[in-house]
C-alpha cells in the first residue's frame, strides 16, 4: 500500500508572497474586526465595506506569485510514490500556481463568487458591488465573494475527512491552529495513528500534537522537509 500524506496550510505559506496573515503582528485581523469582513451578518450590515475589502485583497492576490513552499510541495506532489493531498484554508491560488493539482479550498477561492439569494457559484469575472445582479436569479445586492465566514460550514469537509481517515501522513504549514474545523484535523490524524509534522515560523497552539516539527520561514523549512522526504 503507497503512502498517503494530507498537508494543510495556512496563510503563512503565502506572507512570502507577499499576501498578508491574519493574527501575526500588522495582520489583518489587527487591522480590520473580522465580525465586520468575514461574517454574514457583517455583510448584511455593510456589504459595501465587505465587498470593498475583498476587491482589495483581490487586487493583491492577483499580483501575488508563488513562492520555494509552493513549488516544493508541488514537487512532493509530482514526484511523491504515494498520494499528496493539500487541504488550504487560504483563499488564494498559489500552490496551482505552482502546479500542484490535488488542492482542496476549504475556504472557498478568492476569485470565486456566490449568490445569497439562490446558491449560484462562479467567477462573474466583474469586481462585485451592491449594485451587481446574479446572472441566475436576478437579484441585485446580493453577489458576494465565494469564501467562508465565521459561523458558515467550510467546503468538502466530506471528502476532507475521508482523507484524513486514510492518511499516513499529517502535515501542518503556515497555520496558527486557532480556527476550526482546520485546527481539529492534527487530532483528527492522530487518531488514526498517522504520523503529524508540524512547519511553521514558530510553534502554533496545539504545537505538542506534532511529533516532528521544523520551525523558520516556509520558504526554507518547506523545501528542507520535502527533499528530506524525497531522497
Ligand atoms: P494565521 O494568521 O492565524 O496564522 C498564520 C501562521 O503562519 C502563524 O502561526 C505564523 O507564525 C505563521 N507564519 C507567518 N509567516 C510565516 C512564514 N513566512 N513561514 C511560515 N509560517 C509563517 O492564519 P491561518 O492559520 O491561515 O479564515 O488562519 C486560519 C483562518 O483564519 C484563515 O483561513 C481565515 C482566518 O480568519 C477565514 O477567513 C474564514
Amino acid at each position: 500500500m503507497s503512502e498517503r500524506i494530507v498537508i494543510l496550510t495556512g496563510a503563512g505559506v503565502s506572507a512570502e508572497s507577499g499576501l498578508g496573515t491574519f493574527r501575526d503582528k500588522d495582520g489583518l485581523w489587527t487591522k480590520y474586526d473580522l465580525r465586520d469582513v468575514a461574517t454574514p451578518e457583517g455583510f448584511a450590515r455593510n456589504p459595501a465595506f465587505v465587498l470593498e475589502f475583498y476587491g482589495a485583497r483581490r487586487g493583491n492576490a492577483g499580483k501575488a506569485k508563488p513562492n520555494p513552499a509552493h513549488f516544493a510541495l508541488a514537487k512532493l506532489e509530482k514526484e511523491f510514490p504515494g498520494e499528496v493531498l493539500i487541504v488550504t484554508q487560504n483563499i488564494d491560488k498559489l500552490h496551482e500556481a505552482a502546479g500542484a493539482v490535488n488542492v482542496i479550498h476549504m475556504h472557498g477561492i478568492m476569485d470565486g463568487d456566490l449568490c445569497n439569494n439562490c446558491g449560484w457559484r462562479g467567477p462573474t469575472g466583474a469586481p462585485l458591488t451592491v449594485e451587481s445582479i446574479c446572472a441566475a436569479c436576478g437579484t441585485k445586492g446580493q453577489l458576494r465573494p465565494d469564501v467562508v465566514w465565521f459561523g458558515e460550514m467550510p467546503y468538502h469537509m466530506g471528502e476532507i475527512g475521508r482523507a484524513l481517515e486514510a492518511c499516513d501522513t499529517f502535515v501542518s504549514i503556515g497555520t496558527s491552529g486557532e480556527v476550526y474545523p482546520a485546527a481539529g484535523f492534527v487530532a483528527m490524524a492522530r487518531e488514526v495513528g498517522a504520523h503529524t509534522v508540524e512547519l511553521n515560523l514558530e510553534p502554533s497552539s496545539g504545537d505538542y500534537m506534532f511529533t516532528e516539527r521544523y520551525y523558520g520561514p516556509a520558504s526554507e523549512v518547506v523545501p528542507k522537509w520535502v527533499d528530506a522526504l524525497l531522497s
